[in-house]
């Protein structure tokens, strides 16, 4: 991965064309297909990776429509195109929503995945409802942390998990209880009407075990591996969605909802950032305009 000058991005039809402010990634993007071909799977390097923004609209394709140039916007990009971790990005106009004057581009970059993540986790597909009781696993990371306060915003249990260091992250973020995976056991929390998978693997085929008949499992991170007995399994890719974009960061407005950035780095350091082998809590914005 390297900085280079690259012909400003022309918008297609449908694209408003955005000067990114502050863009956000996942960690594991380098390994999506999506990231090296198109839907085609026809080699599309060199790739520009992040998929995540929050900037100012400088232009339109034909047929975008709902906002104007100037304003200033968030939002998910598509992850068969270019991304966000350059001065402009062009993005189909239907996958931004306006972001509010008070709410700084940094923060504005780092709520796409993570909220909508846990947005459709939990009430598309995870059908949550008052009272009900959740398995909220690696709670103290990106993800994690807005599983667990939208989970406690609707009225249900939470039950946070994660490494040891973690507990107290969790628990600020609203989590009822903690486990810690490495040294306590998932088992002792009983049986719960959904378990948040992020994490797969043994942990993912354990949690399956633990769902209440009629209950769910949620996984973010490929098919569930082991289904519950009596429940439904459901896997899914966050999507992007303008109005649920803008509950989350009217939540974020209103003090309900806080969201989990770790590192704040400028263009120049987006390399190591993104490369970075040390442990980073949070989510890591790169800050492209200062
Ligand atoms: N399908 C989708 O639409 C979608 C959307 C967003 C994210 N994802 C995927 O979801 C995963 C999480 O994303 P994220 O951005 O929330 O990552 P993140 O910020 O790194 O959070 C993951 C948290 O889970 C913890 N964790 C992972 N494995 C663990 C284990 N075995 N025991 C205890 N704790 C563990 C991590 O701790 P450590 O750092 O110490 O491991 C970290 O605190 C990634 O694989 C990402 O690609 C999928």
């Amino acid at each position: 991965m390297k900085l280079v000058e690259r012909p400003e991005p022309q918008p297609s039809t449908n694209d408003a064309v955005v000067q990114v402010y502050a863009s956000g990634f996942v960690k594991t993007e380098l390994a999506w297909s999506s990231t090296w071909t198109d839907r085609l799977d026809r080699d599309r390097t060199p790739s520009i990776p992040g998929h995540e923004l929050a900037g100012v609209v400088t232009a339109f394709g034909y047929g975008a429509t709902g906002l104007s140039v100037g304003q200033r916007v968030f939002g998910l990009t598509d992850w068969y195109r270019d991304g966000t971790l350059a001065e402009y990005a062009a993005v189909e106009a239907r996958n931004l929503a306006p972001l509010p004057g008070d709410v700084d581009f940094t923060v504005g970059a780092s709520l796409p995945i993570s909220g909508l993540t846990a947005w459709q986790g939990l009430f598309e597909h995870g059908r949550l409802r008052a009272g009900q009781s959740v398995i909220a696993h690696g709670a103290a990371g990106a993800v994690g942390a807005m599983v667990t306060q939208l989970a406690r915003l609707a009225g249900a249990h939470v039950i946070g998990t994660g490494r040891a260091a973690d507990r107290q992250t969790a628990l600020d973020f609203g989590a009822n209880e903690f486990v810690d995976l490495d040294n306590e056991a998932l088992e002792d929390v009983g049986r719960v009407d959904l378990i948040f998978d992020l994490i797969g693997g043994d942990i993912g085929q354990r949690s399956a075990r633990l769902v209440r008949a009629g209950g769910t499992v949620v996984s973010i991170v490929g098919p569930v591996e082991a289904r519950p007995a009596d429940g439904v399994a459901v896997d899914f890719v966050v999507e992007s969605d303008r109005a649920q974009l803008s509950e989350i960061v009217q939540r974020v407005r209103d003090g309900r909802l806080r969201t989990n950035i770790g590192t704040v780095a400028g263009l120049d350091d987006a390399f190591a950032a993104f490369n970075s082998t040390e442990r980073r809590p949070g989510k890591t914005i790169i800050r492209v305009h200062p």
